[in-house]
């Protein structure tokens, strides 16, 4: 296994390495000192069965089974389908998910280390791949940020609600999302994460906060919430925490949700198919621990 890494603020490439066989040991530990190192790690030319890469997943982790999840291959509810194929007149993924700048599982009690990606099909126009997904190195905004405003938020909580980022997809002309049930909501309920927060596996600050899921910042009057939340989302969005990536079929991607942010690029049209398998990963075991 060769680890390449892209010379970019985020991103590495593993090469020599089968994920549908058992990984070693030291395999498992080598990635996952790769991830809190370069936080988005590209695994090309794969040719992975389901359950083969659950069971990839399953090793960093619980894997979580999404509240809103009705698109999910046949049999693995945690195997989750973002897909904009429609067969037989029905959609066999959720076409939208993750369009816009957000963490997954921010709005959970429970975070979420990492996501897994699988590419089955990956939009391609005139020779260019579509369907980027873009990225932003949290380690790196939490350390940039000014001395003030490390010091005014220090210790703070803010308020991340799983309904913000459905309603806000929700609202966008054509979408398929029908509203959240009482019980949806029900289940996933706001709740309050740190604003910085020592990263799982690096034990480094980062900022965990994201304009998709954060709401407020907890215990402060709602305009001077609304003033440091709107200063964190535009800090983060400087071009230097930037980096994307464009996919190849066979690609699997497994990227930090806790030291990244990421946003899925919608430039492809309904007759261009997309198909992304994805697990996403609890944060469930002690990685400080793994990763030494
Ligand atoms: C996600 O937010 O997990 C989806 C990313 C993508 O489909 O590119």
């Amino acid at each position: 296994m060769k680890i390449y890494p892209s010379g970019k603020v985020l991103g590495a490439r593993i090469v020599g390495i089968d994920l549908a066989q058992p990984l070693a040991d030291a395999e498992f530990r080598q990635i996952l000192r790769a991830l809190g190192e370069h936080g988005v790690l590209c695994f090309p030319n794969q040719r992975l069965a389901t359950d083969a890469f659950a069971r990839f997943g399953r090793l960093f982790g619980e894997l979580g089974i999404n509240v809103a999840n009705q698109f999910h291959e046949p049999g693995f509810p945690e195997v989750m389908v973002l897909s904009n194929v429609i067969t037989g007149g029905k959609p066999i993924g959720l076409a939208d998910a993750g369009q816009g700048w957000h963490t997954d599982m921010s709005y959970s009690k429970e975070i979420a280390l990492a996501n897994v990606l699988y590419a089955v099909k990956v939009p391609v126009r005139d020779g260019r791949p579509l369907g980027d997904t873009q990225f932003r190195n949290m380690h790196a905004a939490y350390e940039d940020l000014p001395a003030e405003i490390k010091a005014r938020l220090n210790g703070r909580t803010a308020t991340h609600d799983f309904a913000k980022f459905w309603d806000m997809m929700r609202a966008r002309p054509g979408s398929q999302r029908g509203p959240l049930t009482a019980e949806q909501r029900a289940k996933k309920p706001p709740v309050s994460q740190p604003i910085f927060r020592p990263h799982p596996i690096t034990g480094r600050a980062v900022l965990y906060c994201n304009p998709g899921y954060a709401t407020r910042v907890d215990g402060m009057p709602e305009a001077e919430s609304v003033r440091l939340l709107d200063f964190l989302f535009e800090h983060q969005a400087h071009e230097k925490f930037f980096y994307a990536h464009a996919w190849t079929e066979g690609d699997v991607l497994m990227w930090d949700n806790v030291g990244t942010v990421h946003n899925a690029v919608a430039d492809y049209r309904a007759d261009e198919p997309r198909y992304m398998r994805r697990v996403q990963v609890m944060a469930t075991k002690d990685y400080a621990r793994l990763a030494a």
